[in-house]
């Protein structure tokens, strides 16, 4: 835990070891609020495509792979240590249908100390065969693996069905009575893209939009409310999101990639929605969420330029912070440096060359734009040193 932070350090911690890493910037670790571990072997492909040709061109196909625990074990452990690597130590994660496999993740995320929501996909309509669930077998494998979760204190379950199109109200319903009775919030894609926003009003005829899906079916109020996208949200599904607390999570890159439409960040910011950051792996290409804080300050620009009503260019400190402290607060104490914090932080390479010296604000600017692990001089997870 994060005791103080101090120019000198107080006469009660004499004697401690000190490492001095000269020029260096202290930050906080990144968290993650939206990524799909199963889709890390396809990270830069098929970016010609959108959505719904990509799902079922790309990544339908492989999540199918997940059902063999081997494949799972080999891609989720590299797929962790990437994580590490880039200094991601929290994150909201998307297994696949499969439960063992997604519980693999679980498992070593606890061993780790790494905070995390992990869900098991649920999806029983609109896809192809070899994905589609029954409802009484997803619900009966959706319990098994919360109650394979419980009592862990860093890794822990999250209900995912995948968004509105995969999804029966049935289904629906019944992971509802699940959330309420473990105490699990819910993951999911919503309002994303006007495809999938329309494919949710088509198929739920009696809600007024997207998020009113889940509210009916009883999934939110139970724990946490993590909102991938949320690109084309109603005012009804602005409303509702705030109503639970729910974090809307801008994925940059993905955007771009496979979605075409970019959140009106400030707007949402301005009306009190939780915004944070996610890679999206694979409908984004990179694993950083670093990367994405660079790329929420190009994409508020682009959107103020094509749409000024409303919008407008949001801060590098901003994008910043959705990364770290409010994507953060997400999983307790950490996304910060301040005192009762979680020691989760990363210690950045002084940026500065012999062209211009940075202060340590622009080191972290440069980092975001153009660093990558190698400029990572050391990484404290629980207070530990990896
Ligand atoms: N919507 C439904 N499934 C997915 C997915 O795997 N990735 C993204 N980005 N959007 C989705
Ligand atoms: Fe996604």
């Amino acid at each position: 835990m994060v005791e103080g932070v101090y120019d000198v350090l107080p006469g009660t911690y004499a004697g401690l070891r000190v490492e001095d890493f000269g020029n260096s910037v202290m930050i906080p670790a990144f968290s993650d609020l939206h990524v799909h571990a199963p889709q890390y072997p396809q990270r830069g492909l098929g970016m010609d495509l959108l959505l719904e040709d990509w799902l079922n061109a790309y990544t339908f196909p492989l999540e199918a792979r997940y059902a063999d625990f081997e494949f799972a074990r080999e891609v989720y452990e590299a797929f962790i240590q990437d994580l590490l690597a880039n200094g991601t130590f929290h994150a909201c994660i998307f297994g696949t249908i499969h439960r063992e496999s997604t519980l693999y993740l679980v498992r070593r995320m606890e061993e780790l100390g790494m905070r995390a929501f992990v869900g098991k996909v649920n999806m029983d309509m609109q896809s192809p065969p070899y994905l589609c669930e029954t409802v009484d077998g997803s619900l009966r494998e959706t319990e098994a693996f919360l109650e394979a979760c419980s009592g862990n204190r860093f890794a822990k379950p999250i209900l995912t069905p995948r968004f509105a199109p995969t999804c029966s109200r049935e289904l629906l319903g019944g992971l509802g009575r699940l959330g309420a009775k473990y105490s699990v919030g819910v993951q999911t894609h919503l309002v994303e893209s006007l495809w999938e926003a329309g494919e949710a009003k088509r198929l739920n005829p009696d809600c007024s939009c997207d998020t009113e899906i889940y509210e009916k079916s009883g999934l939110l109020g139970n724990g946490p409310l993590v909102a991938a996208h949320f690109i084309f949200p109603s005012e009804d599904d602005i409303c509702i999101l705030k109503k639970y607390g729910g974090y809307a999570v801008q994925c940059p890159d993905a955007t771009v990639n496979i979605i075409a439409g970019i959140m009106q960040t400030a707007a949402l910011s301005d009306r009190g929605v939780h915004l944070s950051l996610g890679s999206d792996i694979a409908g984004g290409h990179l694993p950083g969420v670093y990367t994405q804080a660079a790329r929420s300050v190009q994409l508020s620009k682009l959107k103020w330029f094509y749409e000024p009503d409303g919008n407008r260019p949001i801060s590098f400190a901003n994008a910043f912070y959705m990364a770290t402290k409010e994507g953060g607060a997400l999983f307790g104490n950490t996304g910060s440096l301040e005192a009762g914090s979680a020691f989760d932080a990363l210690v950045i390479r002084d940026a500065s060359d012999s062209f211009r010296q940075l202060s340590p604000e622009e080191t972290v600017e440069r980092f975001c734009y153009s660093g990558g692990p190698g400029d990572i001089r050391a990484r404290f997870l629980g207070g530990k040193r990896l």
